[in-house]
């Protein structure tokens, strides 16, 4: 959510900024904008629409040099897109760019007007810059932490002062910010992406410290300005995963990195018949005298609790629920030394979910995290965390990084099993082969993209789509109607397969498509006829199954067939196939498959 990215050194900063805003782009696009400071100069181009407007923009911008500057992506939170709310915003000595929300503005704002502050753009961005400038009176330090006191909300800002040329103030509550330093000179960023073309060594700044870059150094400190040696991470994959490597979209090489990401999440964690996160370093204890899990999880993560959920209770008994963290937040929810609490997130930095675990924390309840994003706050906060090794995730909508939860909690539920005992030494081993043959078989899914592009041509003028599942795969259901809906924008909707007649069945017209999921044998016969009263009224049914379904011929109207697997592990082969679908449907709308509207990939506010 909005992409912050700042640099001062010895290179051209322009180049960079915009350069790494493209980088970011996902986590907002409504506009985008850069300020570079030269000498007592500070020049601005920002304009609303993708970070290519603005790089047209720069490209014809009267000189833009300088070797220091800020630069945003923004996703509109307060005031619509238009250029005046577009950061960077500047109120007398402060130019500033913010990822976050100010909940106090308007209070803010009021009392600043006695002051003589008069704010041009509708942001709350701009009254946090105007708030900076009234507590500055030559230490840029100051004047943030005395802001810091004052501003509620959550925010990661990077700020230029006009008599401070060639260095920029960083400061974080909640919203994410990364910094490194190389011979070039300093960077920050919301993420490591944006700087992975000049380096992979980082540190993550801790939430309520500020950054100092000038042209030789980047200094952490705490807010009563004591030094505080960085933490520093390394990023271990290739600088060309967060490329698009020859595909069309990131979505699509997203998809087809499944493989391997799966490989690299779940392989290394099953050794003889057991997972295995000693590497982890998660400890055994967590996961004694558990009596209740809380899933909880915002988007595509909440969709992998959902898988969790109906694996944890079928096969171990151990009551699960699965808590959108938006609402788990506020609702008081009762836990106990004896609940696991998992939370998963690919950022690691969704403020619902974060929030969500402090809950869990201070209520006494045990946490893990399923994270793709090394070192980000949730990591970072929960007693343990199961990395997925995804890789970065650039398009909005998610792929590789539901797989690998779902991988992520296939994982949790064997390590419960075992501490708690209740599967014996072959049901695990069992349970270990069927699940890597499952994963196995996500290649060969990948093998029916054309395929599968034939049936997504079929139904790609629709307004509406239903997606059916029951038990574990109303689950895939879910996410594979999350996944149409969000990037196509098709009115599509997942219901468990018996509910559907109790009201959405009104919406069933000739040629409505009705994606029926089945990889559940002791549902199939069940699910089969509530195909039967879709078909009745003229849906088009799209089947997709790792099952025989010769004995339904007749009753859907297309069939995807992925290889069959155990009942268990029915979510990886069609989750991929509905990937495919999703995407090809978009591609033939000829919609934007990456940067669908008004989303963005990394939610930092509420
Ligand atoms: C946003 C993204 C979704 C994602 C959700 C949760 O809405 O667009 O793709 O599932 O946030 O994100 P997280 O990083 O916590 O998994």
């Amino acid at each position: 959510m909005c992409g912050i990215i700042g640099f001062t050194g010895k290179l051209q900063a322009a180049e960079i900024l915009v350069g790494g805003l493209e980088q970011l782009e996902y986590r907002g696009y409504d506009s985008a904008g850069i300020a570079v400071n030269e000498n007592d100069q500070t020049k601005i181009v920002k304009t609303t629409g993708k970070v290519a407007n603005l790089r047209e923009k720069v490209s014809t911008a009267d000189d833009i040099s300088g070797t220091c500057g800020i630069g945003h992506t923004r996703w509109a939170t307060h005031g619509g897109v238009t250029d005046t709310n577009a950061h960077p915003h500047v109120s007398g000595n402060v130019t500033l760019i913010h990822n976050g929300i100010i909940e106090n503005y308007k209070e803010l704002a009021a009392s600043l007007k006695e002051k003589g502050y008069f704010a041009v753009s509708e942001t709350d961005t701009e009254v946090a810059a105007m708030l900076i400038d009234s507590l500055y009176t030559g230490d840029p330090f100051t004047a943030l932490r005395e802001a810091d006191k004052i501003l509620e909300g959550a925010y990661g800002f990077c700020v230029m002062f006009k008599d401070h040329p060639g260095e920029i103030y960083c400061m974080r509550n909640a919203s994410p910010l990364v910094a490194s330093y190389t011979e070039d000179g300093a960077f920050i960023a919301s993420d490591m992406v944006a700087l992975l073309k000049y380096t992979k060594d980082y540190f993550v700044v801790p939430e309520e410290h500020i950054v100092v870059m000038t042209q030789d150094a980047i200094t952490l400190y705490t807010m009563d300005e004591k030094v505080e040696e960085p933490k520093m991470l390394h990023v271990d994959w290739d600088t060309t995963a967060a490329q698009k490597g020859g595909y069309a979209y990131f979505m699509q090489k997203e998809i087809y990195d499944q493989p391997e990401a799966l490989h690299n999440t779940v392989m290394p964690r099953l050794h003889n018949g057991h997972a295995d996160f000693s590497a982890d370093n998660i400890s055994d204890d967590i996961f004694k005298g558990i009596n209740r899990v809380v899933v909880t999880a915002c988007g595509t993560a909440m969709h992998a609790g959902l898988i969790g959920r109906h694996l944890i209770e079928s096969m171990l008994r151990i009551p699960v629920t699965v808590e959108l963290s938006s609402e788990f937040r506020y609702m008081n929810p009762i836990l106990d030394e004896n609940t696991l609490v998992i939370v998963v997130t690919q950022s690691g930095e969704t403020a619902d979910s974060l929030a969500a675990l402090r809950l869990a924390n201070e209520r006494g309840a045990k946490t893990i995290s399923i994270v793709n994003v090394k070192g980000s706050s949730i990591a970072r906060e929960s007693d343990y965390v199961l990395y997925t090794h995804a890789g970065p995730e650039i398009a909005v909508a998610s792929t590789k990084a539901f797989s690998v939860q779902c991988a992520g909690m296939y994982l949790i539920a064997l390590k419960l099993a075992e501490i708690n005992q209740m599967m014996s030494e072959e049901e695990m081993a069992d349970y270990c082969a069927k699940f890597e043959e499952a994963i196995a078989t996500v290649e060969d899914v990948l093998k029916m993209d054309d395929y599968i592009k034939g049936i997504a041509e079929k139904i790609k003028d629709t307004f509406s789509a239903f997606y059916l599942g029951r038990s574990l795969d109303f689950g895939i259901a879910s996410e594979g109607s999350l996944k149409l809906k969000e990037i196509s924008y098709v009115n599509s909707e997942a219901y468990n397969a018996g509910e559907l007649k109790h009201g959405t069945i009104s919406l069933v017209t000739e040629g409505v498509p009705i994606i029926a999921i089945a990889t559940q044998d002791h549902v199939l016969s069940k699910l089969m006829a509530n195909v039967e009263e879709v078909k009745a009224r003229g849906a088009h049914v799209i089947m997709v199954t790792d099952k025989d379904m010769s004995a339904y011929d007749g009753i859907y109207d297309d069939l995807i067939q992925v290889p069959e697997v155990d009942d268990k592990f029915g979510t990886f082969g069609v989750t991929v196939a509905l990937q495919l679908l999703a995407y090809h449907v978009t591609v033939f709308r000829g919609y934007d498959v990456d940067q669908p509207r008004n989303l963005a990939k990394s939610v930092t506010v509420e």
